[in-house]
């Protein structure tokens, strides 16, 4: 009676979370996914397989997990947004134990009413082929059992591991177990015959190439993902917007980083593409500054901002440099207008043909020479680390995405982001002391130039300074201190 009572229970709760959940209607559609993949197979070596395993799940302390985010790779070729999957993709068809031909197999978690109730829903081998659309789906606990003779492929791709990936004891079919199983299926070297200087593989097995064929393809933006960028970059641009109007002397950097993550959350984006850059004054010069500590800012100060929300997956990376005062001083303005002066060189060269190390040239030229001019160098090629990173990357699903580096396509969509960082300490007039400015917006490479995607952010001081007098719908959102008692 009790075993029945706990069936019915199951079913029921099986079918409670099987219902279709609300969900936005624009997430990439499995066609795009599948076309992915077939791109992909397109791009492979003859009689070869690549084989993609799912992002591990990461412990953050005890018994609570960081929230699960998929490897790019596998997104990007599937939508699969669970752990502990594993997914292949052969050149050339397959023929199945009952006959079938098929090129392309995915292993995912299986449906627990139980771990469905705590950690929420699952597709499944059902939902997999359903909603991701790979005809051959099966749950990952028929893995170990999948029967195919890795021996006749001239190779097999893959990702090196870095054996990283804990084992969890109440789960036999976690990644950990995938991966345990795929090494003795593909004969993968035993640690103890691992020299610290190896000879190439004799076996069919090639870690190195799938690199360049992820870059290939993910470098070079399909109009599905132009959508998801162009929305991920729109709503970074309103948070900055947001904050202009908001900033006042006395507000934190987190509760400026905070102000950018309720707009990012209130257009829907699921996430931020890495942690929120917020740095006053000198904390502006740390470059990937995520402490956001500082308890009230200063009239006196900038605040460099660079954030970017994740939408469906795609993230923009756009950093605005503000003054808390809402008017910038003199020597703000002009270390700040050299900073977009530089910006505005390499945008003038932005298109099919120039290379990323064209654009860093020409703003580190700018840079160079306007240090100069201000004095806070002696000479133009003085080594110096007033600008100490390049200027350019991919965004896409990575906020430093995959692509290749070498010359503009149409399609890809980068950054450009001169800098100018002078620390309290620096060898200049103590006037320039704390001044850190950054400017980053995103383009799309078109057939012959560049699109600005991230305009609608202000990027020039009288544009910044007019946004910032307009009124703010937090001006009166005032909340009682902490030591207050009640409302
Ligand atoms: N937000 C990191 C970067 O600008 O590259
Ligand atoms: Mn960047
Ligand atoms: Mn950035």
């Amino acid at each position: 009676m009790k075993n029945l009572f706990f069936l019915f229970f199951f079913v029921c709760a099986i079918r409670v979370l099987a219902q279709n959940p609300d969900l936005p209607a624009d997430f990439l559609t499995k066609e795009f996914h599948k076309e992915r993949r077939d791109k992909l197979r397109e791009k492979l070596p003859a009689n070869s397989v690549a084989v993609f395993f799912a992002n591990a799940v990461r412990n953050r302390a005890n018994d609570v997990d960081y929230v699960y985010h998929q490897d790019p790779d596998f997104y990007y070729l599937t939508g699969y947004k669970e752990p502990n999957a594993v997914l292949f993709i052969f050149k050339d068809n397959q023929t199945s134990a009952n006959n079938k031909q098929y090129n392309e197999i995915i292993f995912v978690q299986p449906r627990n009413a139980i771990f469905e109730m705590w950690t929420g829903r699952r597709l499944g081998d059902v939902g997999t082929k359903e909603r991701i659309g790979i005809e051959q789906s099966f749950n990952n606990t028929e893995f170990k059992k999948y029967n195919v003779d890795f021996t006749k492929f001239s190779q097999v791709l893959f990702f090196d591991f870095k054996n990283d990936v804990r084992n969890e004891t109440y789960d036999s079919a976690d990644l950990y177990d995938i991966i345990e199983h795929f090494k003795a299926k593909v004969n993968y070297p035993k640690p103890s015959t691992v020299s610290l200087n190896p000879e190439p593989p004799k076996n069919n097995l090639n870690t190195k190439d799938l690199d360049g064929i992820m870059d290939q393809l993910r470098g070079i933006k399909t109009a599905p993902e132009l959508d998801m960028i162009r929305k991920a970059v729109t709503i970074s641009c309103r948070g900055q917007n947001e904050v202009m109007k908001a900033m006042k002397p006395g507000m934190s950097e987190r509760e400026v980083q905070g102000i950018h993550e309720y707009v990012f959350k209130k257009y829907q984006a699921e996430d931020v593409g890495y942690g929120s850059i917020v740095g006053a004054g000198h904390n502006g010069c740390i470059l990937h500054y995520v402490d956001n500590y500082k308890p009230s800012l200063t009239n006196k100060e900038l605040i460099l901002m660079d954030l970017g929300a994740e939408y469906h997956g795609y993230t923009a990376d756009i950093t605005r440099t503000i003054p808390v005062s809402g008017k910038f001083s003199p020597e703000q303005k002009q270390v700040y207008d050299l900073v977009l002066k530089a910006q505005e060189e390499a945008m003038k060269i932005c298109k099919p043909g120039t290379t990323f190390q064209d654009l860093t040239r020409v703003t580190k030229e700018v840079v160079n020479k306007g240090l100069k001019e201000l004095g806070i160098i002696q000479d133009e090629k003085e080594r110096h680390l007033y600008y100490p990173h390049g200027c350019c990357h991919h965004i896409g699903l990575d906020v430093h995405d995959r692509g290749e580096y070498d010359k503009l396509q149409e399609n890809m969509v980068i950054t450009i982001e001169p800098g100018i960082y002078i620390p309290d300490d620096a060898k200049c007039d103590k006037k320039w002391w704390g001044i850190a400015v950054r400017i980053e917006d995103d383009y799309l490479i078109t057939k012959d130039g560049c699109e600005h995607l991230s305009v609608v952010a202000p990027r020039k001081t009288e544009d910044i300074e007019a946004m910032m007098k307009l009124p703010s719908p937090l001006d009166d959102f005032d909340l009682p201190a902490l030591d207050k008692k009640g409302e």
